[in-house]
């Protein structure tokens, strides 16, 4: 099965999750757009969508699907997201769209997040993707600076501004042994906004084409 396939029969699947007459947290990429595409044919049952980015605002609203203010709406039952990795444990490496604040954001503001992959997603150990972090413009240097003392090699996404209008620093050749305290290490950085990777508060369930696939325990 190809990939594309993958995402959309994931996608589908999340579709068994929606509610009727709730708000749903909308994630970012190419797999979630299946989701939107597929969200669209139920727009009259649920209220409204959370967006995680323009991007997908953009696409939801093509539908007529009402985008709504997260602190209008409260807590959420459900936020449906991608991946660029995923450990065992249901720990991501998210933000190769960019639009990792938002998509942390829904997520804690989430009870549940459901997290819609392709099989090459998975991974035993996080950290062959390189790891985004979102960075104050001013604050780029010393941020690079910090994130190379904790042994990563930071790269500048140039020309990439944020929905939130930040930068992007992409860390590769981390040996991730422990994500949750890499992930707070990098939050504390002063200028760091928020870092792709999403471990203290992990997917609650991870769909791999049609199915739920076991978190290891
Ligand atoms: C967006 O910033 C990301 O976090 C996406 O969720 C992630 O990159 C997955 O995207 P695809 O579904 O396009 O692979």
């Amino acid at each position: 099965m190809s990939r594309d396939e993958q995402k959309k029969l994931a996608a589908e699947k999340a579709l068994e999750y929606v509610e009727d007459g709730s708000v749903v947290g909308v994630g970012t990429g190419s797999t979630v757009a299946f989701f939107i595409d597929g969200l669209a044919r139920m727009k009259g049952r649920i209220e409204g969508a959370v967006s995680s980015s323009e991007q997908s605002t953009r696409q939801l609203q093509s539908h007529g699907i009402p985008v709504l203010d997260l602190n209008a709406v409260g807590p959420l039952k459900l936020y449906v997201d991608g991946a660029d990795e995923c450990d065992p444990y249901n720990r991501l490496i998210k933000g190769g769209g960019a639009a990792l604040t938002r998509e942390k954001i829904i997520a804690q503001a989430s009870d549940r997040f459901v997290c819609i992959i392709d099989e090459a997603k998975q991974v035993e150990f996080l950290g062959a993707f390189p790891v985004p972090v979102e960075v104050i413009p001013m604050a780029r240097s010393l941020v690079g600076r910090a994130l190379v003392a904790l042994g990563g090699q930071p790269v500048w996404r140039e020309g990439v501004v944020t929905d939130n209008g930040n930068w992007i620093l992409d860390v590769h050749n981390w040996r991730i042994a422990d994500p949750v305290a890499l992930e707070a290490k990098v939050n504390q950085i002063p200028g760091v906004v928020t870092c792709g990777l999403f471990a203290a508060r992990p997917a609650d369930e991870v769909i791999i084409g049609g199915k739920v696939r076991p978190i290891r325990r």
